[in-house]
Protein backbone atom coordinates (compact mmCIF):
# COMPACT_ATOMS: atom_id res chain seq x y z
CA UNK A 1 0.00 0.00 0.00
CA UNK A 2 1.07 3.32 -0.46
CA UNK A 3 1.69 6.27 1.51
CA UNK A 4 -1.40 8.36 0.62
CA UNK A 5 -3.79 5.30 0.59
CA UNK A 6 -2.30 3.97 4.55
CA UNK A 7 -3.42 8.22 5.75
CA UNK A 8 -6.63 7.27 3.92
CA UNK A 9 -7.40 4.08 5.25
CA UNK A 10 -6.29 5.36 8.75
CA UNK A 11 -8.84 8.51 8.45
CA UNK A 12 -11.44 6.18 7.00
CA UNK A 13 -11.16 4.19 10.22
CA UNK A 14 -12.45 7.15 12.26
CA UNK A 15 -15.19 8.74 10.01
CA UNK A 16 -17.27 7.36 7.16
CA UNK A 17 -17.82 11.36 6.05
CA UNK A 18 -16.72 11.54 2.41
CA UNK A 19 -15.48 15.06 2.26
CA UNK A 20 -16.70 17.29 -0.47
CA UNK A 21 -14.82 20.09 0.53
CA UNK A 22 -11.20 20.58 1.63
CA UNK A 23 -10.24 23.90 3.68
CA UNK A 24 -7.06 24.41 4.54
CA UNK A 25 -7.33 27.11 7.91
CA UNK A 26 -4.24 29.29 8.31
CA UNK A 27 -2.65 31.31 11.17
CA UNK A 28 -5.36 32.28 14.00
CA UNK A 29 -8.23 31.09 11.90
CA UNK A 30 -8.67 27.18 13.05
CA UNK A 31 -11.52 28.20 15.10
CA UNK A 32 -13.74 27.12 12.71
CA UNK A 33 -13.36 23.60 12.53
CA UNK A 34 -14.62 23.40 16.55
CA UNK A 35 -18.11 24.68 15.01
CA UNK A 36 -18.47 21.56 12.85
CA UNK A 37 -20.27 18.43 13.77
CA UNK A 38 -17.73 15.15 12.97
CA UNK A 39 -14.33 14.20 14.43
CA UNK A 40 -11.25 15.77 15.13
CA UNK A 41 -7.92 13.94 14.35
CA UNK A 42 -4.57 14.95 15.42
CA UNK A 43 -2.12 14.65 12.57
CA UNK A 44 0.47 12.88 15.08
CA UNK A 45 -2.15 10.10 14.52
CA UNK A 46 -2.05 9.93 11.19
CA UNK A 47 0.36 7.85 9.08
CA UNK A 48 2.63 9.95 7.08
CA UNK A 49 1.01 13.48 7.85
CA UNK A 50 3.44 16.55 9.16
CA UNK A 51 2.65 17.93 12.17
CA UNK A 52 2.98 22.12 12.47
CA UNK A 53 5.03 23.19 15.89
CA UNK A 54 3.89 26.95 14.93
CA UNK A 55 2.44 29.03 17.84
CA UNK A 56 -1.64 29.60 16.44
CA UNK A 57 -1.46 25.83 14.35
CA UNK A 58 -3.42 23.63 16.32
CA UNK A 59 -2.30 20.68 14.02
CA UNK A 60 -5.52 18.94 13.89
CA UNK A 61 -7.97 17.25 10.96
CA UNK A 62 -11.49 17.95 11.63
CA UNK A 63 -14.01 15.89 9.28
CA UNK A 64 -17.34 16.55 9.21
CA UNK A 65 -20.59 18.98 8.08
CA UNK A 66 -20.85 22.36 8.07
CA UNK A 67 -23.78 24.17 6.61
CA UNK A 68 -25.09 20.83 5.29
CA UNK A 69 -21.46 19.81 3.21
CA UNK A 70 -18.92 17.57 4.02
CA UNK A 71 -16.10 19.00 4.50
CA UNK A 72 -12.21 17.99 5.83
CA UNK A 73 -10.37 20.69 7.52
CA UNK A 74 -7.44 21.21 8.63
CA UNK A 75 -6.73 23.06 11.92
CA UNK A 76 -3.20 24.60 10.95
CA UNK A 77 -0.74 23.79 8.25
CA UNK A 78 2.78 22.85 8.44
CA UNK A 79 5.14 24.85 6.57
CA UNK A 80 8.27 25.45 4.14
CA UNK A 81 9.86 27.45 7.08
CA UNK A 82 9.50 24.94 9.99
CA UNK A 83 12.37 22.91 7.40
CA UNK A 84 9.46 20.66 5.84
CA UNK A 85 10.11 19.72 1.96
CA UNK A 86 7.62 20.75 -0.13
CA UNK A 87 6.51 17.45 -0.86
CA UNK A 88 5.69 17.06 3.01
CA UNK A 89 3.66 20.24 3.39
CA UNK A 90 1.56 19.09 0.13
CA UNK A 91 1.11 15.84 1.18
CA UNK A 92 -2.14 16.70 2.74
CA UNK A 93 -3.47 18.03 0.06
CA UNK A 94 -3.28 14.59 -2.34
CA UNK A 95 -4.76 12.99 1.08
CA UNK A 96 -7.74 15.51 1.07
CA UNK A 97 -8.94 14.89 -2.72
CA UNK A 98 -8.18 11.19 -2.07
CA UNK A 99 -10.52 11.17 1.34
CA UNK A 100 -13.27 13.11 -2.04
CA UNK A 101 -12.78 16.90 -1.95
CA UNK A 102 -12.62 18.46 -5.37
CA UNK A 103 -12.53 22.17 -3.95
CA UNK A 104 -9.80 23.84 -1.66
CA UNK A 105 -10.22 26.59 0.23
CA UNK A 106 -7.26 27.90 1.41
CA UNK A 107 -6.72 30.45 4.13
CA UNK A 108 -3.72 32.18 5.32
CA UNK A 109 -2.65 35.52 7.35
CA UNK A 110 -0.50 37.89 5.02
CA UNK A 111 1.28 41.16 5.07
CA UNK A 112 -0.48 43.83 3.19
CA UNK A 113 1.57 44.92 0.44
CA UNK A 114 -0.92 47.11 -1.11
CA UNK A 115 -1.55 50.80 0.78
CA UNK A 116 -5.13 50.62 0.07
CA UNK A 117 -5.19 48.13 2.58
CA UNK A 118 -5.80 47.90 6.16
CA UNK A 119 -4.91 44.91 9.28
CA UNK A 120 -8.09 43.10 9.69
CA UNK A 121 -8.51 43.39 5.67
CA UNK A 122 -9.84 39.84 4.06
CA UNK A 123 -8.37 39.35 0.42
CA UNK A 124 -9.49 37.03 -2.48
CA UNK A 125 -6.64 35.75 -4.30
CA UNK A 126 -6.96 36.32 -7.55
CA UNK A 127 -3.25 34.80 -8.31
CA UNK A 128 -0.10 34.13 -7.16
CA UNK A 129 3.64 34.83 -7.26
CA UNK A 130 5.76 31.51 -6.08
CA UNK A 131 9.00 33.26 -4.61
CA UNK A 132 9.47 30.26 -2.83
CA UNK A 133 12.60 29.39 -4.96
CA UNK A 134 10.74 25.86 -5.00
CA UNK A 135 8.06 23.86 -6.83
CA UNK A 136 6.39 20.71 -4.89
CA UNK A 137 5.82 19.19 -8.57
CA UNK A 138 10.01 18.90 -8.96
CA UNK A 139 10.50 15.71 -9.57
CA UNK A 140 6.99 14.65 -11.30
CA UNK A 141 7.24 16.37 -14.72
CA UNK A 142 3.78 17.73 -14.55
CA UNK A 143 3.25 20.49 -16.70
CA UNK A 144 0.11 22.21 -14.47
CA UNK A 145 -1.51 24.93 -15.88
CA UNK A 146 -1.69 27.36 -13.56
CA UNK A 147 -3.62 30.60 -16.02
CA UNK A 148 -6.59 29.93 -13.87
CA UNK A 149 -5.40 28.81 -10.15
CA UNK A 150 -7.62 30.54 -8.46
CA UNK A 151 -11.38 29.50 -9.66
CA UNK A 152 -13.27 32.52 -11.27
CA UNK A 153 -16.46 31.13 -10.76
CA UNK A 154 -15.99 30.86 -6.54
CA UNK A 155 -14.13 34.31 -6.82
CA UNK A 156 -17.23 35.65 -7.92
CA UNK A 157 -19.79 34.03 -5.46
CA UNK A 158 -17.17 34.86 -2.56
CA UNK A 159 -17.44 38.63 -3.90
CA UNK A 160 -21.17 38.80 -4.20
CA UNK A 161 -21.87 36.90 -0.57
CA UNK A 162 -19.70 39.65 0.63
CA UNK A 163 -21.19 42.45 -0.85
CA UNK A 164 -24.55 40.67 0.49
CA UNK A 165 -23.44 40.31 4.20
CA UNK A 166 -21.77 44.18 4.31
CA UNK A 167 -18.14 42.29 4.63
CA UNK A 168 -15.51 44.36 2.78
CA UNK A 169 -13.44 42.54 0.87
CA UNK A 170 -10.01 42.99 -1.05
CA UNK A 171 -8.68 41.41 -4.08
CA UNK A 172 -5.42 41.06 -4.82
CA UNK A 173 -2.24 39.02 -6.60
CA UNK A 174 -0.36 36.80 -3.16
CA UNK A 175 3.12 36.13 -3.27
CA UNK A 176 4.80 33.42 -1.12
CA UNK A 177 8.98 33.86 0.30
CA UNK A 178 10.39 31.05 1.93
CA UNK A 179 10.52 33.03 5.42
CA UNK A 180 10.57 32.37 8.59
CA UNK A 181 12.25 35.75 8.74
CA UNK A 182 9.94 38.64 7.40
CA UNK A 183 10.91 41.18 4.69
CA UNK A 184 13.13 43.75 4.53
CA UNK A 185 11.54 47.32 3.22
CA UNK A 186 13.39 46.66 -0.12
CA UNK A 187 11.61 43.54 -0.65
CA UNK A 188 8.41 44.38 -0.42
CA UNK A 189 9.08 47.53 -2.46
CA UNK A 190 10.53 45.08 -4.93
CA UNK A 191 7.63 42.83 -4.59
CA UNK A 192 5.06 45.27 -5.04
CA UNK A 193 7.10 46.67 -8.51
CA UNK A 194 6.35 42.79 -9.41
CA UNK A 195 2.91 43.20 -8.97
CA UNK A 196 1.81 41.62 -5.73
CA UNK A 197 -0.49 42.67 -2.98
CA UNK A 198 0.09 40.57 -0.22
CA UNK A 199 2.88 38.24 1.00
CA UNK A 200 2.97 35.26 2.80
CA UNK A 201 4.89 32.12 3.23
CA UNK A 202 2.14 29.28 2.55
CA UNK A 203 -0.39 28.32 0.15
CA UNK A 204 1.12 28.40 -2.97
CA UNK A 205 2.43 24.82 -2.77
CA UNK A 206 -0.51 23.62 -1.90
CA UNK A 207 -2.28 25.17 -4.73
CA UNK A 208 0.07 24.09 -7.18
CA UNK A 209 -0.85 19.99 -6.35
CA UNK A 210 -4.25 20.74 -6.13
CA UNK A 211 -4.63 22.44 -9.49
CA UNK A 212 -2.18 19.27 -9.99
CA UNK A 213 -5.09 17.35 -8.39
CA UNK A 214 -8.00 18.75 -11.12
CA UNK A 215 -9.28 20.78 -8.25
CA UNK A 216 -11.23 23.48 -8.04
CA UNK A 217 -9.20 26.25 -5.42
CA UNK A 218 -10.11 29.24 -3.47
CA UNK A 219 -7.70 31.43 -1.73
CA UNK A 220 -8.50 34.19 0.69
CA UNK A 221 -5.78 35.99 2.80
CA UNK A 222 -6.42 37.73 6.19
CA UNK A 223 -4.31 40.78 6.24
CA UNK A 224 -2.38 40.84 9.10
CA UNK A 225 -0.13 44.00 8.93
CA UNK A 226 0.92 45.96 6.34
CA UNK A 227 4.47 44.73 5.34
CA UNK A 228 7.74 45.70 6.00
CA UNK A 229 8.31 49.33 5.91
CA UNK A 230 4.95 50.29 4.89
CA UNK A 231 4.54 51.84 8.54
CA UNK A 232 7.79 52.07 9.93
CA UNK A 233 7.62 49.78 12.43
CA UNK A 234 8.28 46.80 13.28
CA UNK A 235 6.56 42.98 12.49
CA UNK A 236 6.00 40.37 15.21
CA UNK A 237 3.90 37.21 14.99
CA UNK A 238 2.46 38.14 18.23
CA UNK A 239 0.57 41.28 16.29
CA UNK A 240 -0.13 38.47 13.07
CA UNK A 241 -1.92 36.04 15.86
CA UNK A 242 -3.75 39.18 17.20
CA UNK A 243 -4.91 40.46 14.28
CA UNK A 244 -6.30 37.14 12.75
CA UNK A 245 -8.32 37.01 15.93
CA UNK A 246 -10.01 40.56 15.77
CA UNK A 247 -11.02 38.73 12.31
CA UNK A 248 -12.20 35.99 12.97
CA UNK A 249 -15.95 36.37 13.44
CA UNK A 250 -15.88 38.00 9.82
CA UNK A 251 -13.90 35.39 7.82
CA UNK A 252 -15.72 32.67 9.97
CA UNK A 253 -18.80 34.28 8.43
CA UNK A 254 -17.92 34.92 4.95
CA UNK A 255 -16.53 31.20 4.53
CA UNK A 256 -19.68 29.33 6.27
CA UNK A 257 -21.83 31.59 3.76
CA UNK A 258 -19.20 30.39 0.95
CA UNK A 259 -19.78 26.60 1.97
CA UNK A 260 -23.57 27.28 2.34
CA UNK A 261 -23.83 28.40 -1.52
CA UNK A 262 -20.67 26.55 -3.26
CA UNK A 263 -22.16 24.14 -6.42
CA UNK A 264 -20.36 21.27 -6.04
CA UNK A 265 -20.35 19.85 -9.41
CA UNK A 266 -18.92 16.35 -8.98
N1 LIG B 1 5.23 38.69 5.63
C1 LIG B 1 5.25 37.36 5.42
N2 LIG B 1 4.35 36.54 5.95
C2 LIG B 1 3.38 37.06 6.70
C3 LIG B 1 3.31 38.43 6.97
C4 LIG B 1 4.28 39.30 6.39
O1 LIG B 1 4.27 40.52 6.58
N3 LIG B 1 2.22 38.62 7.77
C5 LIG B 1 1.66 37.38 7.97
N4 LIG B 1 2.37 36.45 7.33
Amino acid sequence: MGKIEESVEFIRGKTDVKPEIGIILGSGLGSLADEMEGVSIPYKDIPHFPVSRVPGHKGNLVMGELEGKKIVAMQGRSHFYEGHSLDEITYPVRVMRELGATVLLVTNAGGGIDKDFRPGNLMLIIDHINFMGANPLRGRKEFVDLTFAYDKELIELTERIAKDQGIEIKKGVYIAVPGPSYETPSEIKAFEKLGADAVGMSTIPEVIVAKSLGMRVLGISCITNMAAGILKKPLSHEEVIETTKKVEAKFKKLVRKIITKIQLTS
